[in-house]
Parts: structure tokens; C-alpha cells; sequence
């Protein structure tokens, strides 16, 4: 089968990123190889990991067995909270890209801001001198509300290329993204099919699926390009991989839009930037 073609999105550094990404988390070893390789055979070319996933090799390894040049790809990782500070980002992102066995990332990103820790200004401004010695092409963040994004612009200048978020039909998140965005941040969500814990299966969902003649993920995931959000859903299966990126060639009537955001009836994210913590 033709490998379907994700078109790029703009960064505010001017690079170009994939609209979506294969989520790597929670596979590890020779089955993440392997879902990684099948989903670069469907088009796939940014691969999302981090510190903390233990997969890191395992990006590398794919890439590698790929047989594709490395310029091609898109690869993401992320600062996790014990390697915060200035004396231990260099670590924490050595220690990555030595398990990637890549020379440099295409995004890197402060996986959450910790604000009661307080280091992640500090972490960002090396971050920013590891781009300017072209080991990490883009630096971003995730996790990071208006507030936080505010405080790495003020003592930077630098925008955050990318803000990876927690967002899907449960959690449409509308201020939050409205408050990352107008810094010019590009939003990614992370978890956008809540791990198929029931959203595929909500009415709404599956009416738009079914009048339109697409998949319920392929809803959610189009609600999120209509939006102008970016994301990473993950899959090990190739057919399912094939279908989430398979989401390039229709968009959704503003009125489906508006339907999808309305599921969200304001339940608080349980994993709260503000307070949650994870090292
Ligand atoms: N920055 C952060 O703090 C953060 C936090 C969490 C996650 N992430 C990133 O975001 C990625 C995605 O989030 P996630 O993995 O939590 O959740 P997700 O992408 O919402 O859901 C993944 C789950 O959905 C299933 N699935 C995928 N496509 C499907 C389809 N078309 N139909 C039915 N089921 C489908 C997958 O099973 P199969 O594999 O069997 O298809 C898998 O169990 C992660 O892998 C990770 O890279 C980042």
C-alpha cells in the first residue's frame, strides 16, 4: 500500500513539523521497533519519546532499520523532571540522544514545568543554548499553561516552538489552548483517543463516524487538525496506524466541530500542570 502523505505544519522558529506523529508510550524493545517500522512504512515520519518512556533505543533502532535518511524524520524527546536544572539538562539530553544514537533532535521538550520544583525557566534557557549549538532543532514544552510559556519568553525571547497538552474530546481544553496559542506555540495533544477508554464509542462520535463514513478515531482526530491542534496518537497496530493518518483528505462542518468540543463538560484534567509532579 502507497504511504499516505501527513503534510507539515509551520513552527515559530520556522521549521516545519509534521500535523501528526506516532505516540510511542508504552511500548518497549522489538515490539516498539516494530510498531515504529510499520508505521514509517504508512508515512509516518515524527516519532514521539521521551526520557522517561525507556524507548528511546528503540526510536534510534527504527530509524536506522528504516533504511530512510535521517533528515527525513521528525524525532521528539523530552527533558524529564529529574534532569531539571541548569546543571543537569545537559545530562538528562545527552543521555537521550546517546540512547537514540542520533547526533541531534528535531523538538525537544520540557515534559512538565514542575512550578513547585521552580527550575524550569532555568532548564529552558539551557535548552536554548543546546539549540544554538545545533544539537536540538526546535525547543518546546508540554505540560505548560499561558503562565508558564509567559515566564521562558520573558527570560529567553525565545517561544517555545511547540506546547505537547493533554487534549481529546473529554478534556477539549478550549482556554487552556486559546492562552498557548496566542504566543504563537504550535499545540500537540497527547492522549487525543483518551487510550480508547469509551470516547470511540460516544454517540456523537460515532454519529459523525457513521454519517461522514470514517472511523470514530478518524473524527477525533480531524476535530483536532479543525481546531489547528497537531497530535501524537499512539498505536502498535498497523491498520489502526494507517487509519489515524489517514485523516488528510476531508475536514469536519463547523457544526461537527462544535459538537465534538461540546462533549466536554468540564471535568478537571487529572494530571493538572499547576500540580502535578513526575520525575
Ligand atoms: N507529554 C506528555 O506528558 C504525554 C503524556 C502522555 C502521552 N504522551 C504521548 O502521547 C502519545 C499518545 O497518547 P497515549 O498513548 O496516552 O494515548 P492515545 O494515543 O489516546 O491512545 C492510545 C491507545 O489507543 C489505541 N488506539 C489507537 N488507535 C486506535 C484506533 N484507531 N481505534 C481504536 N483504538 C486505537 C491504542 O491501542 P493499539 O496500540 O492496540 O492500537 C492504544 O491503546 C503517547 O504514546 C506519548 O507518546 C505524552
Amino acid at each position: 500500500m502507497a504511504p499516505i502523505s501527513i503534510p507539515t505544519r509551520t513552527l515559530p522558529d520556522g521549521r516545519e513539523m509534521p500535523w501528526l506523529g506516532l505516540g510511542t508510550y508504552p511500548a518497549k524493545g522489538r515490539a516498539a521497533v516494530d510498531a515504529i517500522l510499520a508505521a514509517i512504512e504508512s508515512g509516518y515520519r515524527l516519532i514521539d519519546t521521551a526520557y522517561n518512556y525507556g524507548n528511546e533505543d528503540a526510536v534510534g533502532t527504527a530509524i536506522r532499520e528504516s533504511g530512510l535518511p535521517r533528515e527525513e524524520f521528525f524525532v521528539t524527546s523530552k527533558l524529564a523532571g529529574r534532569h531539571q536544572g541548569k546543571p543537569y539538562v545537559r545530562e538528562g539530553f545527552s543521555a537521550s540522544l546517546e540512547r537514540l544514537g542520533l547526533d541531534y533532535v528535531d523538538l525537544y521538550l520540557i515534559h512538565w514545568p514542575l512550578p513547585k520544583v521552580g527550575r524550569y525557566v532555568e532548564s529552558y534557557v539551557e535548552m536554548v543554548a543546546l539549540q544554538q549549538e545545533g544539537l536540538i532543532r526546535s525547543v518546546g514544552v508540554s505540560n505548560f499553561l499561558d503562565e508558564h510559556i509567559t515566564a521562558v519568553v520573558a527570560e529567553t525571547g525565545v517561544v517555545p516552538a511547540v506546547d505537547q497538552l493533554q487534549v481529546s474530546p473529554t478534556h477539549a481544553q478550549v482556554d487552556v489552548v486559546n492562552g498557548v496559542a496566542r504566543h504563537g506555540t504550535v499545540v500537540q495533544a497527547w492522549s487525543p483517543l483518551e487510550r480508547n477508554s469509551g470516547i470511540l464509542e460516544h454517540p456523537t462520535v460515532t454519529g459523525i463516524a457513521e454519517r461522514l463514513a470514517i472511523a470514530p478515531a478518524q473524527v477525533v482526530l480531524r476535530w483536532l487538525v479543525d481546531r489547528d491542534i497537531t497530535s501524537v496518537p499512539a498505536s502498535t497496530n498497523p491498520d489502526r496506524q494507517r487509519l489515524n493518518a489517514d485523516i488528510f483528505g476531508f475536514a469536519l462542518e463547523p457544526a461537527d466541530v462544535a459538537a465534538m468540543t461540546a462533549i466536554d463538560v468540564g471535568k478537571p484534567v487529572k494530571q493538572d500542570p499547576r500540580t502535578w509532579e513526575e520525575f
